[in-house]
């Protein structure tokens, strides 16, 4: 097993503690002269400038006045300039934009040219191109905020997690966007009531990320198929991994971090039930996974993504001596017989998001690295495990998964190529059977 993350946390907690203050209290730390690139300011490079991306540069510049964004990359120019222009409306930081015209990079290869202009990058693409993107990142030796998930499969997991080591080597930093581990919720009041027994010993835990259909864009007359499947990224396992891994990911995080342990076993179902009007992916709407802790606990785990029906963000511990529930933004501990042990409302926490970018910038301009990226590679992978559980309907346990090859990726990235699933004349694309193989 890794080393995990409790150290890494409680260090974090420490640090944000400190960074309670937040962006304008970094701005004011005592500057490190010269950054990796022999500069005063920290140069940004965004790539991936959908919602997420473009956000994460905003409270990327945040943390101090020194960082400027000097280099944008997308696949597409119109997500790109969208970006810019909302870049451009943040009162705040908008003085802080220094993207020369030639310095927006557009196409599958557009993040090299990125990387190279850059002390730091975003990588906010899909996660299908996450271990790529990184790899890329460490060998030019730059800091980086990634995205959760981080990598689609266990080849991109091995990946990942060969840069993240190659990252330590070169004193980088590498903070990966699971934010939930910074917020005032989880990091203060959930682990450590928990570290404390409140519940006593945790025999069960359950997860839920239960929500609504997400709409695909539209598919357009005479599109190619790689085309429709990028601008529908989220519909295909190659680039998304699937809702289990691009939104359950945040509540299977939380739980092997309050367990502290990685899940030795999946085994779970899961399809696709309702009608789609058309939009046909090759996602399962529904996957319910049971995963087998290495100490016996049991963690049921269940996301779907259906409308009209039972709605749940969150996730449940349950102990010896009582229950913790995390919903959102309220935290619920009660005993055995309901009364209320203890709660939380998070009112106006400080934005875990923001949190997450104010420690990265924070190390780098003190030059001490933080780079526990690992757990996120772990998180992701505990997802892919589930969904190799569901679409297979075999049980996976956590070696076959970290040793697996499968690889979703295509043969190439380029426009004329092949997506690595094509749709049959129907439109319909072959979604996995459990127990064909
Ligand atoms: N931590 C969180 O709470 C959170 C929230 C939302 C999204 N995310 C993550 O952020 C990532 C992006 O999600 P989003 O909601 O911003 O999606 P999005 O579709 O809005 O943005 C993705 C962008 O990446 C671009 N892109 C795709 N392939 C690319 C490539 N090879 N090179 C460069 N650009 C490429 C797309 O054109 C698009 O502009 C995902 O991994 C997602 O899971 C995390």
């Amino acid at each position: 097993m890794p080393d995990f993350s409790p150290n890494m946390n409680r260090r974090h907690f420490v640090k944000r503690s400190a960074l309670a203050t937040g962006g304008l209290m970094a701005a004011s730390l005592p500057l490190a002269g010269a950054y990796a690139g022999g500069h005063d300011t920290i140069r940004l490079a965004l790539i991936g400038c959908g919602g997420r991306g473009t956000k994460a540069a905003v409270q990327a510049m945040a943390t101090g006045r020194d960082v400027q964004l000097v280099a944008m990359a997308d696949a597409y120019r119109d997500r790109l300039d969208e970006s810019y222009r909302n870049l451009l409306l943040q009162e705040d930081t908008k003085d802080q934009i220094a993207v020369l015209e030639d310095h927006k990079f557009v196409g599958f290869d557009a993040y090299r040219d990125a990387i190279a202009l850059a002390d730091v990058v975003i990588l906010a693409t899909p996660p299908g191109f996450r271990p790529l993107h990184l790899e890329a990142a460490v060998a030019a030796g730059k800091h980086v905020f990634m995205e959760k998930p981080v990598a689609v499969d266990p080849v991109g997991i091995r990946r990942v997690l060969a840069a993240i080591r190659a990252a330590r080597a070169k004193e980088l930093s590498i903070v990966v966007g699971l934010q939930r581990r910074y917020s005032v919720m989880y990091a203060q009041e959930t682990l450590p009531r928990i570290r404390e027994g409140i519940i006593g010993d945790i025999v069960a835990a359950y997860a839920y990320w239960n929500i609504g259909f997400i709409r695909p864009p539209e598919r357009k007359p005479g599109q190619s198929e790689m085309d429709y499947q990028m601008r529908a990224w989220y519909q295909f396992p190659w680039l998304s991994g699937d809702h289990i891994e691009d939104t359950h990911i945040h509540n299977l995080d939380i739980v092997n971090w309050v367990l502290d342990a990685y899940p030795a076993k999946a085994r779970g179902m899961g399809g696709r039930s309702a009608p789609y009007e058309g939009h046909y992916g090759l996602l399962y709407d529904h996957h319910f996974v049971e995963y087998e802790y290495p100490n016996g606990v049991l963690l049921s785990s269940q996301c779907r993504q259906t409308n009209g029906c039972w709605f749940r963000l969150g996730e449940s511990f349950v102990g010896t001596k009582g229950r913790l529930n995390v919903d959102l933004k309220r935290l619920m501990v009660t005993d055995h017989q309901g009364n209320k042990l203890a709660g939380y409302r998070d009112r106006e926490d400080r934005d875990p998001q923001q949190l997450e970018h104010d420690i990265l910038f924070d190390a780098i301009r003190k030059g001490q690295p933080n780079n526990a990226a690992e757990f996120g590679a772990y998180s992701t992978l505990t997802a892919i495990m589930g969904r190799m559980a569901s679409y297979s309907g075999q049980e996976i346990t956590w070696d076959q998964a970290l040793n697996s090859d499968l690889d979703l990726s295509p043969t190439r990235y380029a426009w004329d190529a092949d997506p690595p699933v094509l749709p049959g004349p129907d439109g319909r694309y072959p979604l996995p059977i459990p127990g064909m193989g």
